[in-house]
């Protein structure tokens, strides 16, 4: 599972005091982009920020303004070699610069999307995606101090909420201990200590596992530890803290400030390392006796399927050919977000929708049983 915290209810702050952790400050009611409607990117900027590291620009096809939240993520969807692949990755830019929207993407070795993103992904070519999703994003721990920890790409989503926070000119007090292989991996270096010379409350620690091949490297060396974080950043125990990387950085982080009695509660951690996968398969279902057969019909399209109660709405469409927004088929993404007009199912998700949202009908399709005949939103 890879977000960790449920979002909390947000106390009511005065707009003046700190805007930064309120959802509803991030909302445009004229950009609305919801996570299940697909759409077109024009890419109009691909820069190089390291050796393996380059920043997508997209503006939408109509040049309008998107909205989302510091933290969350597309999907994408490209056909590869006759097939389709999703991929999620975190918007790099912040949501106070709406007309457009970046994406981050480190070329890995056998990466099937990050090889054809590097490769393919011009000035003018078009990409589809599904609006943004995710709960990793400020309104999951909203607080006056916080620390950023992040790994290699895991830089993206902590990148998108500190140009953010400056835009709108807010002096917050994070601090920022991004971790690379080597100095010549770190992304964002330059911008991050531009940003960390213009405000005495924002302060950037770069830790590198060795040297680069100049050399040179003054900075801490190694991997992140809890002497390294009791040196340089004391009182780190009342941060907020916000984590991004690989599952193994996560974890050994995790236990660290576990170790250093940092407060669980306090802790947010966003991964996608599920989301290299082009299908996911099924879980078999706990139960598979005493089926029973509903009916799924959408609004929108008056398309129709049949479901058995044991099959999660995704399993089904797919078995019945009709397609549904997904990507990590486990309920962590947010993807498959869609709102159940009639009927009810049971859903055991693992972070990928608020509560907020479940309020207002909205379920995930991947994780989610039918117990009555279903109508969705789509
Ligand atoms: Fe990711 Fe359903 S596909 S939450």
């Amino acid at each position: 599972m890879n977000s960790v915290v449920e979002p909390r209810i947000l106390q009511k702050r005065p707009e003046t005091v700190d805007r930064f952790g309120l959802a509803s400050t991030w909302e445009r009611a004229d950009a609305q982009w919801p996570s299940h409607e697909q759409r077109t990117l024009v890419c109009c900027r691909v820069l190089d920020e390291t050796h393996d590291v380059r920043t997508f620009v997209f503006s939408s096809e109509e040049g309008q303004p998107l909205s989302f939240e510091p933290g969350q993520f597309i999907t994408v969807s490209a056909e590869i070699d006759g097939q389709t692949v999703s991929r999620c990755y975190t918007i790099s830019s912040p949501p106070t610069r709406p007309y457009t929207l970046s994406i981050t993407v480190k070329r890995t070795p056998g990466g099937v999307m990050s090889n054809w993103l590097h490769t393919n992904m011009t000035l003018g070519r078009t990409l589809s995606a599904f609006g943004p999703a995710g709960v990793f994003t400020p309104s999951a721990g909203p607080a006056r101090k916080a620390l950023y920890l992040s790994a290699g790409s895991g830089v993206t989503p902590l990148m998108a909420m500190t140009r953010a926070a400056f835009d709108l000119g807010q002096d917050r007090d994070v601090v920022f201990v991004h971790s690379a292989r080597t100095p010549d991996d770190i992304i964002f270096a330059k911008e991050l200590d531009a940003l960390s010379q213009m405000s005495s409350a924002f302060r950037v620690i770069h830790v590198c596992e060795a040297q680069g091949e100049q050399g040179g490297w003054q900075g801490p060396m190694g991997r992140l530890s809890l002497d390294l974080l009791r040196a340089r950043v004391p009182d780190y125990q009342e941060r907020e803290v916000f984590t991004c990387g690989p599952e193994g950085y996560m974890d050994a982080v995790r236990q660290l400030l576990l170790d250093g009695n940092h407060d669980p509660a306090r802790y947010h951690q966003e991964s996608f390392d599920f989301a290299e996968t082009i299908e996911v398969v099924e879980a078999a279902p706990e139960e598979a006796s005493a089926q029973t057969c509903f009916s799924v019909r959408l609004a929108r399209s008056g398309k129709t399927f049949t479901i058995e109660s044991s099959q999660t709405v995704l399993a089904a469409a797919r078995k019945a050919g009709v397609p549904l927004p997904s990507s990590c088929s486990q309920g962590i993404c947010g993807t498959c977000k869609t709102t159940v007009l009639e009927g009810t199912v049971e859903m055991k998700h693992n972070g990928g929708i608020r509560p907020r949202e479940i309020d207002k009908g909205l379920r995930l399709m991947c994780c989610s049983r039918p117990t009555s005949d279903l109508v969705l939103d789509m």
